[in-house]
């Protein structure tokens, strides 16, 4: 007897970016706000990379910048229908922010924190990295999700030493991610809400 055939359904995606700053042991956050003092150099390397593009963060992230950053698609992943992110566009799924992408780009920049990183990584799609390791230890409880490291191509990698633009010694990488097998999203019937 023939098999029934499974409805299967490949969603179209933007392309990912994802950028984060983390210290010694991988950590991003602490009580709600990066754990080190401003990084003049990396805040500029932030908003080069992003400006004029599609952000996408998760609803704390957001309260910790407190506003939408101008010359960029904000998009806001929350539970909450009613939480307040003016100049934001609020969707209510990962999933659901990255379709918003999609009639605004076809690329978009994963912000933040760390709940937005890991399902960027759940995904099983090749993700552009542009990581920035601070030379510091700090305390904090916000940490950057494992991934596997031997997925990883450098394509760029810069040292720059602490001086006026930073108190601490900074690598910026540029890597591509790339799983495989690239199977994460051929499923039944996924939901996109
Ligand atoms: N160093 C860096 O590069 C960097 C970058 C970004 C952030 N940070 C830091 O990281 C910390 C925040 O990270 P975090 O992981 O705690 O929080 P987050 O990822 O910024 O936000 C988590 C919230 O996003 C919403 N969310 C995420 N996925 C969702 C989904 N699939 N469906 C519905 N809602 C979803 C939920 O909001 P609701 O609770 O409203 O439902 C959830 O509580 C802060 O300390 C921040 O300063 C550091």
């Amino acid at each position: 007897m023939a098999k029934p055939k499974r409805e299967t359904r490949i969603m179209k995606m933007p392309s990912l970016s994802l950028i984060a700053a983390m210290d010694n042991s991988g950590l991003i956050g602490a009580d709600g706000k990066l754990p080190w003092v401003h990084i003049s150099a990396d805040m500029s390397r932030f908003r080069r990379l992003t400006v004029r593009k599609t952000i996408l963060m998760g609803r704390k992230t957001h309260k910790s910048i407190g506003h939408a950053l101008k010359q960029r698609h904000n998009i806001v992943v929350s539970s909450s229908p009613v939480y307040n992110c003016t100049g934001c566009f609020l969707v209510s799924s990962f999933l659901g922010g990255l379709q918003t992408t999609l009639a605004l780009d076809d690329e978009v920049f994963l912000i933040g924190g760390a709940t937005i990183y890991r399902q960027a990584f759940d995904l099983r799609l090749p993700i552009k990295m542009f990581l920035t390791l601070v030379d510091v230890d700090a305390e904090g409880d916000t940490y950057f999700p494992d991934f596997d490291r031997s997925k990883c191509r450098i394509l760029k990698q810069r040292l720059v030493p602490k001086g006026p633009s930073t108190p601490y010694d900074l690598q910026f990488i540029d890597m591509i991610y790339d799983p495989s097998p690239r199977d994460a999203l051929v499923k039944g019937k996924r939901h996109v809400s």
